[in-house]
């Protein structure tokens, strides 16, 4: 048997599921019960009856699916899978901010820690955060961590100022508006469509901005030549099944970035072997402590309340 023959036999045996995001490798995406974006995943992991959950994803996902599920064992295939825009947001230093506006609303994309969701009063993702925000009463000031650009879209979309945290994710940043431009005089005909968490001049240049499921969704319904996609480049792996026929080409990232690509290296670390490895040991298992989970659990129910 192969890795994915015995991954799907492990599987079965120890009523297992794997969720897996679009970023992962492609055969990680193949082996999985289910790929989705931030939200799906977490709704996914609200309403499995799995006892076992494998997370093909980062840190903040598993721990996400493990508040929902305090009862059921969460894995991670490595546990440094962490994410450059959930380290940007210390629990400490937003303890402090959300401290010194006690009168704010504090809406926080998925992107985090658990502690930072215990301190929240919404949590969002990129295919919800405008709903989010527009659940919110128009005088109520808001507090929006920790990405900078989606929040700057946000309150572009929605006309709402809001106090915004000053973090980022390391691999929409790289994107180089000068290449894209270049790439697009090169391939006149593509449409360009970008993930929010991209800086407000690559968004600029995008006929779409959406979350990943969201920008799968845009390309089938929008039939193209080609497309020129502005995310990490795991997502081509589903979006060419979805549109075969369509050329899909992946955004530039500068030269001098940390990651060289438009990689997650975080999303990266998960492996085909890894993924076995963890099913077969029921091994890195995710904790989240008692007082926190207590906590972190409202806001994550709050936003799955808003989204159905
Ligand atoms: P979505 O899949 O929710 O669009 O999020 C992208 C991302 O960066 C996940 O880390
Ligand atoms: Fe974090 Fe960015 Fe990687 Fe997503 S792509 S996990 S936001 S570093």
């Amino acid at each position: 048997m192969n890795l994915h023959q015995e991954i799907t036999q492990l599987k079965k045996q120890k009523n297992a599921v794997i969720l897996a995001h679009y970023y992962q490798v492609p055969e990680i995406q193949e082996v999985a019960d289910y790929v989705g974006d931030s939200l799906g995943l977490a709704q996914k992991a609200a309403e499995t009856n799995a006892e076992i959950i494998v997370f093909a994803g980062v840190h903040f996902m598993a721990e996400t699916a493990k508040i929902l599920n305090p009862n059921k064992k969460v894995l991670l295939p490595d546990l440094m899978a962490g994410c450059s825009l959930a380290d940007s947001c210390p629990p400490e230093a937003f303890k402090k901010l959300v401290d010194a506006h006690p009168n704010h609303v504090v809406i926080t994309y998925v992107n985090c820690s658990a502690e930072v969701k215990a301190l929240s009063d919404i949590i969002c993702t990129s295919s919800n955060a405008e709903k989010i925000v527009n659940s919110v009463p128009k005088d109520v000031p808001i507090i929006f961590a920790p990405d900078k650009n989606l929040g700057k879209y946000i309150q572009k979309q929605t006309g709402r100022e809001m106090l915004l945290w000053d973090g980022a994710c390391i691999v929409h940043e790289a994107f180089s508006l000068d290449k894209l431009l270049k790439l697009h005089q090169e391939h006149p005909e593509a449409k360009i469509i970008a993930h929010p968490e991209s800086e407000s001049h690559i968004l600029q240049t995008a006929s779409y901005v959406g979350s990943t499921a969201g920008m799968i969704k845009h390309v089938k319904t929008n039939p193209a030549k080609s497309y020129i996609v502005a995310t990490e480049a795991g997502i081509l792996h589903k979006m060419q099944q979805e549109v075969p026929q369509t050329t899909l080409i992946p955004a530039p990232a500068e030269e001098d970035n940390t990651c060289a690509c438009s990689e997650c290296a975080f999303m990266k670390m998960n492996t085909l072997q890894k993924l076995y490895d963890c099913l077969a040991t029921e091994t890195p298992k995710i904790e989240v402590s008692k007082t926190i989970r207590e906590k972190a659990i409202l806001p994550i129910e709050h936003m799955l309340e808003l989204s159905k």
